[in-house]
């Protein structure tokens, strides 16, 4: 019998929630079926996309340590089964925390028992490493998922970048997204072992209409001019992949640690800080306009040559956009008198050669910002297209 984590002790997740009080009464009214409520794992399209962005992450990248085939084909069946539990609320396996009896290692770790489902998705991704000749993926490869290139003012640590698989997990809870990594890599353990894993506290975009636009670490408002999951015409251009192949329905991932120099950001006047970005700090406005979804106007030069939100934008890319779903992170501090803080950058396109290189290009060469970010880790991942029921994870291209 599947016991539900919640039905199991009974109760809700209030208490467990609290703390995010203010938001989460918010957010209850813009997401279908509140911030608790579970999100359907089976789709053409893997969840955790254009999925309503929750307000926590963990993410994970993995390298494979076995070389069979079948251990991976096994390990994807088996997370695949873990994970459309867990984003139901459920625990991982059945027997779960403390149903397995007392001689064996408990099936679930146990710390979200009691919460619910809190918006829970888990989105995996193939990494470029892995079609190399462990395991006959080579000629499979698609070209999209050729390296990115080196970016000017990059540097970036090997230890945090790259990777065979990856897991996103984004819940409105952030005990319920570790949860679901923790117990995956349990369940992966002499398979897979982690490369590096990244926590973000606050969503820094809004991937549909309801939500409201949050803020970054530099205090402004981040997701305004993202395309969004009502956009359904538009994401069918710039994010899903259709080209018959294994990955149609999917897309790809290029996830960016960018460090922020937030102590240098702090002592920059209002004045400067919104020349930089190219909209207002209060509103959120483009400079020269009034409303924070005003349009962006190029013709006067309110917004400078080298704004961000100019040198990022479609119309001076030839047509690109990309799906943004980043999050803030604060992940202790850099031992020399600053917080080791920025922005975990997630974007979804269809093809990142031909939308995230040229953006980065352009702001990497150009974008004022820069005196002010570093981008210091990088990793580029296929994200197969959604699981049917009965199916797993990157089936189209295993079976
Ligand atoms: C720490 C790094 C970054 C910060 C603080 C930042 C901040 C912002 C802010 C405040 C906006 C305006 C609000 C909005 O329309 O969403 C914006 C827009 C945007 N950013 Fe960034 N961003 C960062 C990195 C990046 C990166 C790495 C990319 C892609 C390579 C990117 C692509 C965009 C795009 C496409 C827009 C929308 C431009 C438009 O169409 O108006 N950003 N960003």
């Amino acid at each position: 019998m599947s016991v539900s984590r919640r039905s199991l002790l009974g109760i809700a997740g209030a208490g467990a929630v609290a703390g995010g009080v203010g938001y989460l009464a918010a957010e209850r009214q813009t997401v279908p079926g509140g911030v608790d409520a579970p999100v359907p794992f089976h789709g053409r399209h893997q969840a955790g996309i254009v999925t309503p962005a929750q307000d926590r992450m963990h993410f994970v990248s993995l390298d494979v340590t076995t070389t069979k085939r079948s251990e991976l084909v096994d390990l994807l069946r088996e997370w695949t089964i873990a994970a459309q539990r867990m984003t139901e609320g459920q625990e991982a396996a059945p027997g779960g925390a403390v149903g397995g009896g007392p001689y064996a290692p408990p099936k679930d770790t146990g710390e979200a028992l009691g919460l619910p489902a809190s918006g829970l998705t888990l989105t995996c991704g193939l990494g470029g490493s892995l079609f190399d000749d462990r395991f006959g993926l080579a000629d499979r490869k698609p070209a999209a998922l050729a390296d990115l290139p080196a970016f000017p003012k990059d540097k970036l640590d090997p230890a945090r970048s790259g990777g065979d698989l990856c897991i996103q997990a984004c819940a409105n809870d952030p005990q319920v997204a570790v949860h679901a990594i923790r117990n995956l890599i349990r369940i992966g353990f002499g398979a897979v072992s982690v490369r590096w894993s990244q926590l973000g506290f606050g969503r820094t975009s809004s991937t549909t209409r309801g939500q409201a636009t949050p803020r970054n670490l530099f205090g402004f408002k981040d997701g305004t001019n993202n395309p969004k999951a009502e956009d359904v015409a538009l994401l069918d251009q710039q994010v899903w992949v259709n080209d018959g192949s294994w990955m149609t329905g999917g897309s790809y991932l290029v996830a960016r640690r960018i460090r922020m120099h937030i102590e240098i950001w702090d002592r920059t006047s209002l004045d400067e800080q919104e020349a930089i970005i190219g909209r207002s700090k209060g509103e959120g406005a483009p400079l020269g306009a009034v409303a924070e979804f005003d349009p962006l106007d190029f013709s006067s030069d309110a917004i400078a040559l080298d704004a961000h939100v100019r040198l990022a934008h479609s119309t001076q890319l030839g047509g690109v956009k990309i799906l943004r779903r980043g999050y803030n992170f604060v992940d202790g501090s850099d031992g020399v008198g600053h917080l080791d803080a920025g922005l975990f950058f997630i974007g979804f396109q269809r093809d990142p050669h031909a939308q995230f290189v040229p953006m980065q290009m352009a702001l990497a060469t150009k974008d004022r910002m820069f005196e002010y970010i570093q981008h210091t880790g990088s990793a580029l991942f296929a994200i197969p297209p959604g699981v049917r029921p009965g199916g797993y994870w990157a089936d189209t291209l295993l079976d």
